[in-house]
This record gives structure tokens, sequence and C-alpha cells, in this order.
């Protein structure tokens, strides 16, 4: 096989577990709500504080760190050909409202960790090996995911959209980056760009958030391909109104209108003809939003996803469709129909694949192929470089909930395949 000259010898590995766990601790407690849950919104001051955490274990690892002006931190151990596209690897650290402590967490600390096993080792990397923490994985705060990964691949849509966006409370994404520190101005958007050469290849440790490897007891998943995420913003508008005094024939509630296309979301997803297909909507919002109102206005967030572009296609057309009938049948005004983002899928590189099995049988780890149903960054870094991603079993396959959790094992297990693999694709 092209990988059989090994750089290192997979009994060498010794990964600090005790050390990673105590980080992914502390990290989880720079938090806005209580623990065990964890919420951290870019670019508040928690998320301030656990970036300034992250590049003080990138410097204790002896990596020379930099960070872009919107915030993705790059830590990097200098190969002993430094021209070369390096080898990274990396994740976030950014959590939803009242989630976990790991999603994207083991691919950030244990990534760091596996460059500190790898430095445990007599390994010279031949390739720089890099780390890189991206910011906002997570569209909760602007409602763009993979904010920093989608730029650092050469989103113009995105340098563009960038320069309007505004979060809830109407602060724009530059005044928010500006209030964390980075002093970014629109002009800079499209500096952050990266070089199709800069990396040789893209490799991301994170755990499962589905069952199928705890229910199944094997140890790693090897992502093949990356399910294709979509995700759309509809606002309807009616007249509101007396709660007690309009009667109901003369109403236009804006909220049942939209209570009627979440329900929608769900046939359309479920009639897909696949179980591949998911509809979501997590966010629904009412104004005035008092008891004795009628809505006003509705607000609704919707997250589709599938396998296959086309079918998750349709589903996003037939959403759209009901809008616009929901909105005529119940004569509300559909003032806002967004498709925020339609991303397709990413197939991971067969090379890298088959590095990251060899690995898993160097360790003498057994592994499923899969698909991540999640998206990653690892969907957009695929653009610029051949990726892969390395899954860990997490308890009952939860995820996006503060009973997230992975034990120990898994993570030992995860930091060295991603160290080894790491090592094998930089002597290539
Ligand atoms: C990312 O967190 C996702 O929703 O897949
Ligand atoms: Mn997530
Ligand atoms: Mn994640
Ligand atoms: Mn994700």
């Amino acid at each position: 096989t092209p990988h059989s000259c090994l750089s290192i010898s997979p009994s060498s590995l010794s990964v600090d577990i005790q050390g990673l766990q105590r980080q992914i601790e502390e990290l989880s407690s720079f938090s806005d709500s209580p623990a065990p849950t964890v919420t951290r919104i870019l670019y508040s001051e928690k998320d301030v504080l656990a970036r300034r955490y992250i590049k003080s274990l990138m410097a204790q690892a002896g990596l020379s760190v930099r960070e872009d002006s919107i915030g993705n931190i790059f830590g990097r151990w200098i190969g002993t050909e430094a021209a070369l596209p390096a080898v990274a690897t990396g994740s976030h650290i950014d959590a939803i409202p009242y989630s976990g402590k790991y999603d994207g967490i083991i691919g950030v600390l244990g990534a760091i960790e596996a460059i500190n096993v790898l430095k445990r080792t007599d390994l010279q990397p031949k390739r720089s090996l890099e780390v890189i923490m991206f910011t906002s994985e997570e569209p909760t705060r602007f409602g763009i995911s993979c904010l920093g990964s989608r730029l650092l691949a050469g989103s113009e849509e995105l340098a563009h959209a960038l320069k309007q966006v505004v979060d809830g409370q109407n602060i724009t994404f530059l005044e928010a980056a500006q209030s964390a520190g980075y002093a970014i101005h629109q002009e800079d958007l499209t500096s952050i760009f990266l070089r199709k050469d800069d990396y040789f290849s893209f490799v991301e440790l994170h755990i499962e958030q589905g069952p199928i490897l705890e229910n199944e007891g094997v140890p790693i998943g090897i992502v093949t391909a990356i399910a294709a995420p979509a995700s759309i913003t509809v606002d309807f508008e009616g007249n509101g109104g007396h709660a007690g005094a309009v009667l109901m024939p003369s109403r236009n509630d804006a909220g049942l209108a939209a209570a009627e296309l979440a329900l929608a979301v769900e046939k359309h997803a479920m009639d897909s003809g696949s179980l591949d297909t998911v509809g979501t909507v997590g966010v629904l919002e009412l104004h005035p939003g008092a008891i004795n109102s009628i809505p006003s206005k509705a607000h609704i967030e919707i997250d589709t996803r599938d396998i296959d572009e086309e079918r998750r296609n349709i589903v996003v057309n037939e959403i759209h469709q009901s809008a616009i009938r929901i909105a005529e049948k119940r004569g509300v005004k559909l003032s806002k129909f967004k498709i925020v983002n339609q991303d397709p899928p990413a197939l991971s590189s067969n090379q890298i694949i088959s590095t990251m099995e060899d690995a898993a049988k160097q360790l003498n780890l057994s592994y499923n192929l899969m698909i991540s149903r999640a998206y990653h960054d690892s969907l957009f870094m695929a653009r610029i470089t051949p990726m892969g991603m390395i899954f860990i079993p997490c308890y009952k396959g939860y995820s996006h909930k503060p009973e997230e959790y992975t034990s120990p094992e898994n993570i030992v297990n995860g930091v060295k395949m991603l160290a080894l693999t790491m090592a094998n694709l930089s002597s290539e």
C-alpha cells in the first residue's frame, strides 16, 4: 500500500486522558447557561475567554499561533519541509443554547492533544501539522452555519452577506466581531480565503452525534460523505388584534400560518420516499408574544437535510410552495422566504479514507465506513483540500442537548486515530 512507510509505531502513542478531560471540563465552564448545559455563542464574552484558553493550549503545545480577522485560530507545528502544503485538523468550540461539552470540542482539544502525543514520540513531521479552531460552526447568532470554514473555503456569497447581516439584537456581524477584539473591515473579508494549495489534507475528529457506533459496539467511524444541509427563514404577517374581540372568521393569524408550515415541513420530509430526508423547525417566534393578542408576525427557521442533494432540493421547493399556499389560504403576507444556505454534500477523499483505515488497523480498532448526517467544518474544507473525518461513539447518540457524553476510552481511541492519520499524511 502507499502507506506502508510508517513514520511512528502505534504503541508509542500515549494520550494524557486526565489532562484532556480536565481541559474539556474547564472549557465547558465558559458558558452562558448553568452546568451541565453549555451555551457559547459567537463573540460573546464567554466565547472570547474560551478562545483565549484555546490559544494558550496551542502555545503550551509549542505551536505557532495565528488568528485571522474573524477569529479562525491556527496552531502550527512547522514541519521539516515547511514549504510543503500542511496537514490540518480542527473543529469548533461554539455551542448551541443548552447543549453539551463534546460537540466540536473533541476535534479541537483532542487535536491539540494529538499534537502533544506526536511530540512525545520522536516524530519530526515532514509536512507541517496544524490545528484549526473554526469561528462559528453553529448558526445560532447570525443564522449562518460553518461561518469560519465557509469563508476560508472562498465563499464570495458569504463575504458579501457578512457586510449586512445582523443578529437578533440588530448588531451587525462586523460590530460583533469588533466587540470581541477583531478589527475586521468589510474589505478584509475576502482576504481570509485560503488557497487550494495551502493544505495537503484536512481531517476532523468528532463525536458521531448518532447511535450507530455505540449500538454496534464499534469504536471508530470513518466518514465517507457528509449529508447536504439547507436552511430557510420564513416570516408571515397578519393584522393581529385583540384575542377576545376579533371573531374567528375575521382573523388572519400569522402564528397559525407558521404552525401550519411547521407541519408541512414534517410532511414533506416524511413523504420524500427516503428515511434519509429530515426537516426541523427549531425556531418559531410570535409577535407580540402576548397571550391575549393574535400573532401579527411569525418568524420560523427551517433546517432540512438529506444525503441526496436533489431530493433535498425537492423538499426545499415543496416547503416554498406550501408557504405560498398557506399564506394565500390564511390571508397573511409571506413577507420573507429566504433560503439561507442550500449546500451540496461533500465526499471524503479516498486516499484519506485508506490512510484512516490503515491507522485503525495499526491500532487494532474496528471501524465502520459511514455517512455524517450532521454537518461539520469539513463540509467546506473539502472544497479546498482532500478531506476525511473520524467519528467516535457517543452515549445513546445524544447531541445538541446536555446529556451529550463520550467516554475517556472513546476519546483516547479518537485521539490516537487522529495522531496516527496525521503522522502518516505528513510523511507523504
Ligand atoms: C451542526 O451542528 C449540525 O447541525 O449538524
Ligand atoms: Mn453542533
Ligand atoms: Mn460539531
Ligand atoms: Mn455539526
